[in-house]
């Protein structure tokens, strides 16, 4: 992000709040970077801070009993996590962990709460954004639990492209894919079948796969197919 300074404008639940009040979060809150693979904070831990992804990307995940892995979620710039904590005083619901060099921006949870009682429009911009989150959690149950391996590997591109696509005349290009792994962590499928999937879609012709890139030719007629 080019102006370091002006990220919390970028944030949707921050966006439409006055200068003054944008300058009084930045002094509440504090910057802390985190680097490739480390822990943000593990399941079930109590604290409560609400923490907004200045650069980089976390996943947020979840592991069986048994050690496998779960990924709820790829957050990146401008998103935020961490207010499921704060708002039900419960402790943290997923781990989260640092995919890349992550440059957080933190505040504590006694300070959003008088926030949101000072600002309503923050939280009702956080009730959309739980809703969204909501109704993205819908889809992947569907997903898991209805569709075919072709339709599981569907859904989780369709999440990353929402979550983290960029969009262009019509395509939408996700940069820097999470590693097949944990592309089969999100599908609750294997790496094999996440491989032969992709390389399945390329040749339809339905996306472009250019080293950790993968680009969604036509993303309204992909959504169409997949979603249904
Ligand atoms: P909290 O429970 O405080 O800590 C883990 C965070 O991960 C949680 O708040 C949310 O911010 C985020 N999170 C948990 N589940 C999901 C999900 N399904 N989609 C997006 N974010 C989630």
């Amino acid at each position: 992000m080019e102006d370091n300074y002006n990220f919390l404008r970028f944030v949707p639940i921050f966006a439409d709040l006055d200068d003054p009040v944008i300058d009084k979060i930045l002094k509440l809150g504090m910057r802390k970077n985190f680097k490739k693979d480390s822990i943000v904070f593990f399941e079930n831990e109590p604290d409560t801070a609400l923490f907004v992804i200045v650069e980089g990307q976390v996943k947020v995940s979840r592991v069986s009993d048994d050690g496998k892995e779960v990924i709820l979620t790829i957050l990146a710039e401008s998103d935020f996590f961490g207010e499921m904590a704060i708002l039900d005083g419960s402790n943290r619901s997923a781990n989260v962990t640092a995919m890349t060099d992550t440059d957080m921006f933190i505040i504590q949870r006694s300070d959003f709460l008088n926030l949101l009682q000072e600002h309503p429009e923050v939280a009702v911009s956080l009730l959309v954004e739980l809703a969204h989150r909501l109704r993205s959690a819908d889809m992947k149950i569907k997903s898991l639990s209805l569709k075919d391996a072709e339709g599981k590997v569907a859904t989780v591109i369709l999440q990353l492209a929402d979550d983290v696509g960029k969009i262009k005349n019509g395509t939408v290009e996700i940069e820097r894919l999470p590693f097949q792994h944990d592309l089969a962590n999100m599908a609750g499928t294997s790496r094999e079948t996440i491989s032969r999937t992709l390389h399945a879609f390329a040749k339809k012709g339905l996306v472009e796969l250019t080293g950790s890139n993968l680009k969604i030719l036509n993303y309204e007629k992909f959504k169409e197919t997949y979603l249904s």
